[in-house]
């Protein structure tokens, strides 16, 4: 099963014969359909060569802090911002110690507490290594900052000793890390999702559209799966692959979208990510229009209202838990509160559609959440994957609070 499918995992190795394994990994890693970039301590490069973890994960292995053609190709900070999963296999019990003091002396350690993605170490040492009190101390205080820990398994070891302290197998690694995104907070509950533009028909050939890819809502749908969640998803004319898990609904124009939310209901929560055509033509001609060679250079097309889809599910008998999302140029925080309180919903999400590289149609995406008590709540630029698994999360949480 493709657990890691959109994941991106930064697969950390450092210097211990357990290297060796990092290799069958990478390969576990991207079975599961993550896609893997690898970064290796100095140590590690004894044990196993950059290239044949170039050559498995597909991409240049990063390794040294202050190498100015790594930076400028993807720098550390790009680098630790890219990453949903920092996984570090096999972690050394001098890793352990530095990552456990907060060091950043190295490129490893730096992208570790640059980062804002889940970490998980896989260690791997002696016995006696791994049972010595500095160690297990600086295991408990890695725990406590919630790092997850892979393992040890206990058994034969390559110097000769037997006991806990064998990194765990690849697969079983591969699958505790698809198990980092699965957390159960929208457990039983029904979340209706719709995405994408819609399309309002000129003629049969000609349409009204905007530039909405549904990426977002498609994410949104990813991580309400992972969540826990029975999802629906009403989704216009994209070119998406239907998320694992997620009952697809496709429509075109607005007021298909209307009905196929209406049709989904009950639901708990709605999240409305489409970008809905505000109006349509008043009349559909039947046959392609053509120029009018009598009236010169003009055309006027009448256009009526479509139905606005939030606002008639925020006041709907079944009403769920409702999400806006406002897409603004200008003044965003003052139109997005508007909005969220003229539709009557219980949170919007403000995207700033004015910034390049964020919003419609970009593979990242920087969001404000701002609550009926007008209390906001920034998440920075991320792949719109990320922030769709930090939007659940929230939402997860503000809706247990509403529920009980
Ligand atoms: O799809 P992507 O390329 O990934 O881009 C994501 C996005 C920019 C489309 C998305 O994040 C976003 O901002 N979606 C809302 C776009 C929009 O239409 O915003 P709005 O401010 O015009 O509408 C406010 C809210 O009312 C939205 O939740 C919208 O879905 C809803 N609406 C609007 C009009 C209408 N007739 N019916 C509605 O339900």
């Amino acid at each position: 099963m493709q657990r890691l499918v959109n994941k991106r995992v930064l697969l950390g190795v450092s210097g211990g014969i357990a290297a060796y394994k990092s290799a069958e990994l990478v390969r576990r890693l991207k079975d599961a359909g993550a896609e893997v970039r690898v970064v290796m301590t100095r140590g590690a490069r004894e044990f196993i060569t950059p290239l044949t973890l170039q050559a498995l994960s597909g991409n240049p292995v990063h390794g040294d802090l202050l190498d100015p053609n790594a930076e400028a190709a993807m720098g550390h900070i790009e680098l630790a911002r890219w990453a949903d999963l920092i996984l570090v296999a096999p972690t050394t019990a001098d890793l352990m110690a530095r990552l456990a003091q907060g060091r950043g002396d190295d490129l490893l350690t730096t992208l570790v507490l640059a980062t804002d993605a889940e970490l998980a170490l896989a260690p791997a040492m002696n016995q006696a290594m791994w049972r010595d009190p500095a160690t297990q101390a600086n295991l408990q205080l890695l725990l406590e900052r919630g790092f997850k820990v892979f393992g040890p398994a206990a058994g034969e070891q390559a110097c000769g000793d037997i006991g806990p302290g064998r990194m765990l197998e690849p697969a079983d690694i591969a699958a505790r890390a698809a198990d980092c995104f699965s957390y159960g907070a929208l457990s039983g509950v029904h979340v209706l999702i719709n995405a994408g533009p819609t399309r309002e028909a000129i003629d049969p050939v000609r349409y009204i559209s905007n530039h909405s890819s549904g990426k977002m809502g498609f994410a949104l749908a990813e991580a309400a799966v992972e969540a826990g969640a029975r999802v629906t998803l009403v989704a216009g004319p994209v070119t998406l692959p239907t998320p694992g898990r997620v009952t697809r609904v496709d429509v075109v124009s607005a007021e298909e979208m209307l009905s196929a939310c209406e049709q989904a209901l009950p639901a708990d929560i709605f999240i409305a990510s489409a970008a809905v055509a505000d109006y349509r033509p008043a009349r559909v001609a039947e046959s392609k229009l053509k120029k009018d060679p009598a009236s010169g250079e003009g055309f006027t097309l009448s256009m009526v209202r479509n139905p606005d889809i939030l606002a008639t599910l925020a006041s709907h008998p079944q009403r769920p838990w409702c999400v806006g999302f406002a897409a603004e140029t200008d003044r965003l925080l003052e139109y997005a509160s508007d909005k969220l309180q003229r539709k009557n919903l219980d949170l919007i999400i403000a995207n700033d559609v004015s910034q390049p590289g964020i919003g419609f149609n970009s593979d990242e995406n920087a969001v404000t959440l701002i609550d009926r008590a007008l209390q906001q709540h920034h998440l920075p630029c991320a792949s719109k994957q990320k922030l769709a698994r930090q939007i659940i999360a929230h939402i997860a949480s503000r809706f247990s609070g509403h529920s009980e």
